[in-house]
């Protein structure tokens, strides 16, 4: 539950921004039905915790009235149940982007009751400062501290607050005391892009390097509200490793300890990208067991896996947006937060996902998948083609631009009953020119420098389960008989077909089919 701090001596040190101190219900009410609102939040991270509550609240009175009150919510990514979850709840959002992962949410977009547009984290700062989705109306974003001079220090995730701060008429701070004080000093506010014509290169050459100031910058007249709050972010634990996810990182950890003996890579590797979910975290705790020292990491969430990886001194730096981890491990790193300072640097998201950048720095991106194709096009988003789980994310800006693209599942979903190896994804996040590795628990396939059918020989042979490998293969033979033309080989008809069979099948096994 979020409180009222009544002192304003305690975060919001500046005495003309003091004033402007109300309840979280007051500042609630200076949002109107229509309105544009860029809130601050990036997984449950640094999101405001008092105002979209007092916001749904109002939402729910006003629809008890018969009014209609929706408001379009734009964020880093996904936030927390006092945030997706209330307003979902409320049928209170007309537009959600760029990301979620909330349960109401999810149900609500999956019901067509609730419009979600799914982009690139990279951008949708620059979507907005180009005007391509209208006016940003409020901001409303949660900070650590108001400074003196009316800088603000930003809280556990960056995600767009300062292209939020910038482009939004009126500005609703939340000053969150309990996040630490110390958190200070350790993010780099980059406020050097510029609109084409006039960008320049970004002087970023190493993941640790800062390149801006700490603080973000408001003009003290846009603020129209500050709320003080005393809530905690809220992440879920992460499942403990299972054998699929130890054998995935095996995987992954063998064939990067071949590209350094094949001189592809330097000793410490290239810094790291590790996307979100179990398995994701499963590969940074392999590593934590594996042979590589002084690494490096440019990306997106700090999970409990990049911290461990911290703490045994085989990670030297991390650049992220925002921190993503379990209860437990972020009560551990805000005791200590002073110490990890040094080592963590927390960037806007335009940056962190910055195709120039990931680029530059010859990035090992790392994701999971929902399914990849014989050929190498992954879907990362859609069960069976129509249903949204949570979005692209940042996915497809480190999949596109890094050094190394490579996108990890086990081989089945659904207890057994689904191969996540299919003929053809029912879903194109990223095709098949972005994705160089698959793996599964079964095994990788390196695809780089191969065509399309030695790729699909590959897959099936090294990632698919054993349960489906006969079935694609059949699939793969009848194709590069019969197929139209012979350079990817398809049976357009029986290739999509693959999903209704599960359909049809329900929960049954493939051997268990009549
Ligand atoms: N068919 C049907 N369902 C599938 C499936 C498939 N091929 N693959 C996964 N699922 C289901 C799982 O069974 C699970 O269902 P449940 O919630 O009912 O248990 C759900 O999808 C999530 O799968 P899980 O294995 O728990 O996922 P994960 O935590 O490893 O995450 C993604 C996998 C793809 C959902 C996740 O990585 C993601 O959202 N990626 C896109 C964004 C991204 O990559 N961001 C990182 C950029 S930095």
């Amino acid at each position: 539950m979020s409180t009222v701090v009544s002192s304003t001596t305690t975060r919001v040190l500046n005495s003309n921004l003091a004033q402007k101190i109300m309840s979280a219900d007051e500042a609630a009410a200076l949002i109107k039905s229509g309105d544009q609102v860029g809130m601050s939040g990036f997984t449950g991270s640094g999101y405001p915790k008092a105002v979209p509550i007092e916001l749904a609240r109002h939402i729910a009175d006003a629809n008890f009235r018969g009014q209609k009150f929706q408001v379009s919510v734009f964020t880093g990514a996904s936030t927390g149940p006092e945030l997706d979850g209330a307003l979902a709840m409320a049928g209170g959002i007309h537009l959600r982007l760029p990301y979620q992962s909330d349960p109401e949410t999810r149900k609500r977009i999956n019901a067509g009751e609730m419009d979600y547009m799914d982009i690139h984290l990279s951008h949708v700062a620059q979507f907005v400062e180009y005007g391509f989705l209208g006016k940003l109306d409020v901001a409303l974003i949660e900070v650590t501290a108001v400074l003196e001079d009316g800088r603000l220090v930003p809280s556990s995730s960056i995600g767009n607050n300062k292209t939020w701060i910038d482009q939004a008429e009126r500005v609703i701070l939340e000053v969150n005391s309990w996040q630490p004080a110390a958190l200070e000093g350790m993010h780099d506010i980059y406020y050097g892009l510029q609109p084409p014509p006039n960008r320049g290169p970004i002087p970023l050459v190493r993941p640790g390097q800062r390149i801006g100031t700490p603080y973000l910058e408001v003009p003290p007249e846009k603020v129209v509200a500050i709320v003080l709050t005393d809530s905690p972010d809220r992440n879920s634990a992460f499942k403990a490793p299972d054998q699929a996810s130890k054998r995935i990182a095996g995987h992954i950890l063998e064939f990067l300890g071949w590209e350094v003996k094949k001189g592809r890579m330097p000793a410490n590797l290239l810094p790291l990208q590790s996307g979100v979910g179990n398995i994701a975290n499963a590969v940074l705790f392999g590593l934590e067991e594996g042979p590589f020292e002084g690494l490096t990491s440019y990306t997106e969430v700090i999970q409990d896996g990049m911290i461990r990886l911290l703490k045994s001194g085989k990670l030297t730096s991390v650049s992220a947006t925002a921190f993503s981890m379990s209860p437990d491990m972020l009560n551990e790193v805000n005791a200590d937060m002073a110490n990890y300072r040094e080592r963590i640097v927390l960037r806007s998201q335009e940056i962190s996902n910055h195709p120039e950048i990931i680029r530059r720095l010859g990035v090992i991106a790392m994701n999971g998948m929902i399914e990849a194709d014989i050929y190498g096009n992954v879907n990362s988003t859609h069960v069976m083609g129509s249903r949204i789980q949570n979005g692209i994310g940042g996915s497809g800006d480190f999949a596109r631009n890094g050094y190394l693209s490579i996108f990890m599942a086990p081989s089945t979903a659904q207890h057994g009953t689904i191969s996540t190896i299919v003929p053809m994804v029912s879903h194109v996040d990223h095709t098949e020119h972005d994705v160089q590795v698959v793996v599964t628990e079964q095994g990788l396939a390196d695809l780089r420098g191969l065509s399309p059918r030695q790729r699909a020989h590959l897959i099936i042979e090294k990632c698919s389960s054993p349960d489906y490998k006969p079935l694609l293969l059949d699939y793969l033979n009848r194709s590069e008989r019969l197929s139209y033309g012979k350079h990817t080989p398809h049976l357009l008809g029986e290739s999509l077909g693959w999903h209704n069979r599960y359909l049809r099948t329900g929960n049954m096994r493939p051997h268990e089919e009549n």
